[in-house]
C-alpha cells in the first residue's frame, strides 16, 4: 500500500499564516501538522508516500526532505492549481500505479491513529473505505448514509437536511478502481473534481464502498481556532522532559517539554506546555496549553493557551491567551529594559493576538 498526502490547496481560512507558509506546516505541539500526518502513515506500515504540493514545494520539501528522518520515502507531486481532491488522485496516477493507497489530507489531525481502520481495509479490501466521524454540524461536510453492515449507500456533499451525523473526514482507503471513477466524473459547481463524486460513482456502479468510524479526537486544522484546539489536545498527551538549562528561581509544573538548548530564567512554566530548542524564557509565566517554538525570546511576558512560532519575541506582554504569533514576529515594548529591572509584574488585562510572520507590534508596558 502507498500513501497520497494532499498538501496543496489555497489555505484561505488560515490567513495570515498561509500567506507566508503552507498551512500544513503550522506547528502543533512544535511539530508541523504534516509531520504528525507522516507519523500516522508510517504507524500503519506505509512508507512510500506521494505528497501533492501547490506553489509551496520549496517550503514543504525544505521541512520534510526525502522523508528519511521520519522513516518514509517521499515523492513530491506538483499540482499547478487546486482543482480538487480527485484531481490530486489523477495527477498522482504514475506514482500510485496499480497499488492500493491511503489518501490523507495534509491538514487533518487524528491523534488516535488509524491503525484499526487500516487493518479493517486490509482484511476486507472493499473498492474504497471512507473514514467517518460523528459531528454536531453535518450540513458543513460530506455526509455518508451507511447501512447496518457498514456499507455506504449514498454520499451527499453539505446536505441541507443531513440524514446522518457521519461526516467524511480526511482519510480514504482506496483501490485502483478509483482511477476509473476519477476519469469518469466532471468538475462540480465550484470547479473542482470532488472525491465524493468519484466515490458516489463507485457506489452507483455497484462497487462496495465501506465506512469505518473514527471515534477519537479529530480536527481539520484549516482555521486558527481549530489549530489552537488541536494544540491543546496534543499537548495533553505530553510526557514531561526537561533537557534544558533551568535556573533555581524557576518553577516547572506538570507535563512540560523543554527542548535542549532552551534557557528558563526566573520563570514559571505550567504544563501542558512545550518550549522549543534555543528559546529563552526570562521573568515570564508560560502555560498551560502553550507551545513556544525554537529560537524565541520571551521576556517579562505572561502567556497561556497559545502558539508561538519559531524566532518570535515577546517582551513585556502580559496576559496573552488564545493567540498565535507568527515566525520571527516581535510583540511588546522595545528595546527591552535590562533583565535585573524587570520583576514579575501582574497580568494587565487579557489579550488575544493572531499575527502573521515577521509582524512587529509595539505596545506600551
Ligand atoms: P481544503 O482545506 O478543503 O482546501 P484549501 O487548502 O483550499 O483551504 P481553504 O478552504 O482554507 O482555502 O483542502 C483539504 C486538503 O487538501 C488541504 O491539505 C489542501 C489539500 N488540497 C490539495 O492538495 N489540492 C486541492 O486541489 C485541494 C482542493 C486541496
Amino acid at each position: 500500500m502507498k500513501a497520497l498526502v494532499l498538501s496543496g490547496g489555497s489555505g484561505t481560512r488560515l490567513r495570515p499564516f498561509s500567506y507566508s507558509m503552507p498551512k500544513q506546516l503550522i506547528p502543533i505541539a512544535n511539530k508541523p501538522v504534516l509531520e504528525h500526518v507522516l507519523t500516522a502513515i508510517r504507524d500503519i506500515g506505509v512508507t512510500d508516500v506521494g505528497i501533492v504540493v501547490g506553489n509551496q514545494l520549496r517550503a514543504i520539501s525544505g521541512a520534510l526532505g526525502d522523508g528519511s528522518a521520519l522513516g518514509v520515502r517521499i515523492t513530491y507531486i506538483p499540482q499547478a492549481e487546486p482543482l480538487g481532491l480527485a484531481h490530486c488522485v489523477a495527477i498522482a496516477r504514475d506514482f500510485l500505479g496499480d497499488d492500493d493507497f491511503v489518501m490523507y489530507l495534509g491538514d487533518n489531525m487524528l491523534p488516535d491513529g488509524v491503525a484499526d481502520l487500516a487493518a479493517e481495509f486490509r482484511a476486507r479490501r472493499p473498492a474504497a473505505q471512507v473514514v467517518v466521524h460523528k459531528v454536531p454540524d453535518p450540513q458543513e461536510f460530506g455526509v455518508a448514509e451507511v447501512a447496518a453492515d457498514g456499507s455506504v449507500l449514498r454520499l451527499v456533499e453539505k446536505p441541507a437536511r443531513p440524514r446522518t451525523d457521519l461526516a467524511l473526514i480526511g482519510v480514504y482507503f482506496l483501490t485502483p478502481v478509483i482511477h476509473e471513477a476519477v476519469a469518469a466524473i466532471s468538475p462540480s459547481a465550484r470547479g473542482e473534481l470532488e472525491i465524493t463524486d468519484a466515490l458516489q460513482w463507485l457506489v452507483d456502479r455497484g462497487e462496495t464502498v465501506r465506512a469505518g468510524e473514527y471515534a477519537g479526537y479529530w480536527r481539520d486544522t484549516g482555521r486558527v481556532e481549530d489549530v489552537l484546539d488541536c494544540n491543546r489536545e496534543v499537548l495533553r498527551a505530553l510526557t514531561r522532559s526537561v533537557a534544558a538549562d533551568v535556573d533555581e528561581a524557576s518553577e516547572i509544573t506538570g507535563p512540560v517539554v523543554v527542548e535542549p538548548g532552551a534557557r528558563v530564567v526566573r520563570s514559571r512554566i505550567e504544563g501542558p506546555a512545550v518550549i522549543g530548542a534555543g528559546t529563552l524564557v526570562e521573568d515570564s509565566h508560560v502555560g498551560p496549553y502553550t507551545s513556544v517554538g525554537g529560537d524565541c525570546v520571551l521576556r517579562d511576558t505572561r502567556l497561556d493557551d497559545s502558539i508561538v512560532l519559531d524566532g518570535a519575541s515577546l517582551c513585556r506582554v502580559r496576559g496573552l491567551y488564545g493567540s498565535v504569533i507568527g515566525r520571527s514576529a516581535a510583540i511588546g515594548t522595545f528595546p527591552p529594559p535590562p533583565a535585573a529591572s524587570t520583576p514579575h509584574l501582574p497580568a494587565t488585562g487579557r489579550h488575544r493576538l493572531v499575527v502573521g510572520d515577521h509582524t512587529r507590534i509595539e505596545v506600551a508596558a
